[in-house]
């Protein structure tokens, strides 16, 4: 996996508002290629495996519960300096800090329903892309 990539998802509470056009719209406005995508629904132990990190997290079973409820849109995206850049483009973890003109300062509604993920480390984005999608689906 090239360290120019990273993965997101758009999260179910983004997804149930009809935001996907107007996020999938910002990640292309800022310079991202999509080299994977796909809308598709976490299980419970999905969402449980992907944030093992969280698992001693007091809002653990919140975050795997609202993750799991609905659909999602995952996603591999590519540019320089990609995990960077995106954690920049998407904005603080909680909206109420994100900064103007980030996606999650205008499609957030908490620090828990926070319309988007991205991908903290070239290490981590390279898990999460081969947790979702195989060699064939990354183009
Ligand atoms: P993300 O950074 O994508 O991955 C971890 C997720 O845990 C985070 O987004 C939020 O959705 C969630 N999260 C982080 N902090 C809290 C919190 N204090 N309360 C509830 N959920 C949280």
């Amino acid at each position: 996996m090239a360290t120019n990539r990273t993965f997101t998802m758009i999260k179910p509470d983004a997804v149930e508002a009809g935001n996907i056009g107007g996020i999938i719209n910002m990640i292309t406005e800022g310079g991202f290629k999509i080299v994977s995508m796909k809308l598709t629904q976490l299980t419970v132990r999905d969402a449980q495996k992907f944030y093992e990190v969280h698992s001693e997290r007091p809002f653990y079973g919140e975050l795997v519960e609202f993750m799991s409820r609905g659909p999602i849109v995952a996603a591999i995206l590519e540019k320089e300096n990609a995990v960077e850049d995106f954690r920049k483009l998407i904005g603080a973890t909680n909206p109420a800090e994100a900064a103007e003109g980030t996606i999650r300062k205008k499609y957030a509604k908490s620090i828990g329903e926070n319309a988007v993920h991205g991908s903290d480390s070239d290490e981590n984005a390279a898990i999460e892309s081969a947790f979702h999608f195989s060699g064939r689906e990354q183009f």
